[in-house]
Formats: structure tokens, C-alpha cells, sequence
């Protein structure tokens, strides 16, 4: 199997598109829904990260400024066929280091109840009442981000 790549990439990145694309499978397609209904405006200013193997994306997040040290989480999705192999933990590690290194002190996520224990296993813990979003069970899910780490401390290094 190739390596398993994270970068980052913005809305003009030719890889914007295959985003877009495993967002709509993985995120939309499922629920009846498609992103071709929304205003996606926000993506311009938000931070996205591709985990990529073979030049294919395979998965993404994107981090979006909310406030002076406070980053929301969100878009995340990885193809079925690349579920359960580390690709999300791998994404939202990158997306922490990133978050700390521009000196964001907490992440907060909308989170599926399905994928609650996948955020909890990532040291996020609930911090709401159960909610409706794109018709769905959620939760507003927080993690203190692991902030000043060493040089020598830190996990990922973006290619
Ligand atoms: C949820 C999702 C992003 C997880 O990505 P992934 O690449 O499959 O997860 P990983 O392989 O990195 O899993 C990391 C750990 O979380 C666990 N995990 C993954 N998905 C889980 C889930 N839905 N429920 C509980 N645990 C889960 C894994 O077993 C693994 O545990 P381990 O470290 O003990 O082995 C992915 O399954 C997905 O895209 N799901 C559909 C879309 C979705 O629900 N997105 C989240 C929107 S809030």
C-alpha cells in the first residue's frame, strides 16, 4: 500500500474538487442530500485538510476560525473503503498540530452521535443536549488542544 499523505489545501487547489467530492459521497449522498444545495462560501476562509494516497483524496477536515483561540472542526469524512484504518485519527491529529501552532487553544466539533466515540477515543468529551443537524443526531463535542507543544513533541509533519 502507498503512504498515506496529509497536506493542506485551499478552495483554488486543484485537489479542491476531489474535497468536494468525498464530502458529497461520504457526508451528503447518504442522507438524501447534496452539497450542490449549499452555500459552501465558508470553505474559502476555513483551513482543509486532505489525507491523500496515490495522488487520491481519501478522506478530509477542515478547521474553521470561530474566535481568538477557538477553532471549530468540521467536514469530516473518509471514503468506506478507507474507514477504520487510522485515516480520521491521522486528519484530526494534523488539524490539532496545525490548530496549535497558530495558537488555538480549544477545538470544538459538531459531532454525529454515530461518530461520538471516534471523537471521544481523540480526547473530545460531549458538551451539549442532543440536537438536530442535516436531520440527524448531534453533539457539540470539546478538547483543550494540546498547546505550546516542543519542537520534539510534535506528531506530524505537514507535507
Ligand atoms: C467517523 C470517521 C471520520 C472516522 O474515520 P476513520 O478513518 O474510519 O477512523 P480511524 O480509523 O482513524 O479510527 C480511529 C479510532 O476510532 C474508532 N472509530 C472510528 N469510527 C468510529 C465510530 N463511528 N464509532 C466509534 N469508534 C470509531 C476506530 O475503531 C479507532 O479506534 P482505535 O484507535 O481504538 O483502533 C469515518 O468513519 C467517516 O467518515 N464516517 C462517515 C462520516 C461521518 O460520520 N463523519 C463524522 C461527521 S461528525
Amino acid at each position: 500500500m502507498s503512504a498515506i499523505t496529509v497536506h493542506i489545501v485551499n478552495i483554488v487547489s486543484p485537489t479542491y474538487q476531489q474535497v468536494w467530492q468525498v464530502r458529497e459521497e461520504v457526508l451528503r449522498k447518504p442522507l438524501g442530500m447534496s452539497l450542490k444545495n449549499e452555500d459552501l462560501g465558508m470553505d474559502a476562509n476555513d483551513t482543509i485538510f486532505v489525507a491523500q494516497t496515490d495522488d487520491k483524496v481519501i478522506g478530509c477536515v477542515m478547521l474553521h476560525h470561530l474566535n481568538a483561540g477557538l477553532m471549530k472542526l468540521r467536514q469530516m469524512a473518509v471514503y468506506p473503503e478507507w474507514q477504520g484504518k487510522g485515516v480520521g485519527k491521522l486528519l484530526v491529529q494534523h488539524a490539532e498540530e496545525y490548530a496549535s501552532e497558530q495558537n488555538y487553544k480549544k477545538i470544538v466539533l459538531h459531532a454525529r452521535m454515530v461518530a461520538a466515540d471516534f471523537y471521544s477515543k481523540l480526547g473530545y468529551h460531549i458538551v451539549s443536549n442532543v440536537f438536530t443537524e442535516v436531520g440527524i443526531p448531534h453533539v457539540v463535542m470539546q478538547k483543550d488542544n494540546g498547546l505550546d507543544l516542543l519542537p520534539n513533541q510534535r506528531r506530524c509533519t505537514f507535507v
